[in-house]
């Protein structure tokens, strides 16, 4: 199966590509702007037991000028990915009085506009009965426990959860199914630079791990929903 999973240079989009090349038979091709993660994620596919092979696009997507390189690859690779994981994402943490029109523009751009044009670039080259994974926030989850210095994210994180379901009902005809996730706290170096000291109950293998398995199996029976994945209340 070909697989796209964005922000795979380290955290959560690292470990959800390794589950996927662990898992076998798979191609990945994970973009990000930085190349760390390229030289480990080979490795692990290497080890995979069943071929698995990843390949990286170096990409800001928050910039227009990614996505002829990234048609270029998927044509010449032939390259026709079941799912696609919207993993890459920002965390802008101020008091609501610090924020600027530039921290608007980043958080909005980064977590949401990225998603959006991503999804838009790749779902042409997505076959029948694919699957789309946003992932959104248990900040983004309506109802859930708030934080001071994360309404810029959380709101940014609401707005991936809102475009999931619109799209989950837009791309109905072409048979691809668009679920969101809201992960909780998970300890990786986002976490940490916002939310130093904190020590997060989930790791980063382990939501990497029930991500590729949620994109792999639920899209079958799933669409359009929202998904809390948090250990407390509310
Ligand atoms: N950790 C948590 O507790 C938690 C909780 C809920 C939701 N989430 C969400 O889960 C996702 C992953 O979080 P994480 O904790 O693993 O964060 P992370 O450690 O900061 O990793 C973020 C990844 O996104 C990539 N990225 C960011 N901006 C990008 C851009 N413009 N273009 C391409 N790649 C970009 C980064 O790669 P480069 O820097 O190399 O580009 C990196 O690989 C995010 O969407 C986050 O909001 C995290």
């Amino acid at each position: 199966m070909d697989i796209i999973i964005s922000g795979t240079s380290r955290g959560i989009g690292f470990a959800t590509a390794a589950a996927a090349l662990q898992h076998g038979r798979h191609r990945v091709l994970g973009l990000s702007r930085s190349t760390d993660g390229i030289e480990a994620l080979n490795d692990i596919a290497e080890k995979a037991k069943h071929g698995s092979t990843f390949h990286h696009l170096e990409a800001d997507l928050g910039e227009e000028n990614y996505a002829a390189a990234l048609k270029r690859l998927l044509d010449v690779m032939n390259f026709r990915p079941e799912i696609l994981i919207n993993n890459a994402g920002v965390l802008v943490k101020k008091n609501f009085e610090d924020f600027n029109k530039s921290d608007f523009e980043y958080t909005f751009r980064m977590n949401f506009w990225a998603t959006f044009f991503l999804i838009q670039n790749v779902q042409p080259h997505m076959p029948k009965g694919s699957h789309i994974v946003n992932i959104s926030s248990m900040g983004g989850y309506q109802g859930s426990a708030k934080f001071n210095g994360l309404s810029m994210y959380a709101a940014a994180k609401a707005a991936i959860a809102n475009l999931s379901e619109s799209l989950a009902e837009e791309l109905k005809d072409q048979k691809i199914n668009v679920n969101a996730l809201c992960p909780g706290a998970v300890q990786t170096e986002m976490l940490a630079e916002a939310f130093p000291g904190f020590k997060a109950p989930v790791t980063p293998d382990e939501m990497g791990q029930f991500i590729f398995n949620f994109a792999l199996e639920s899209g079958k029976i799933m669409n359009g929903k929202v998904i809390p994945l948090s250990l407390s209340n509310p």
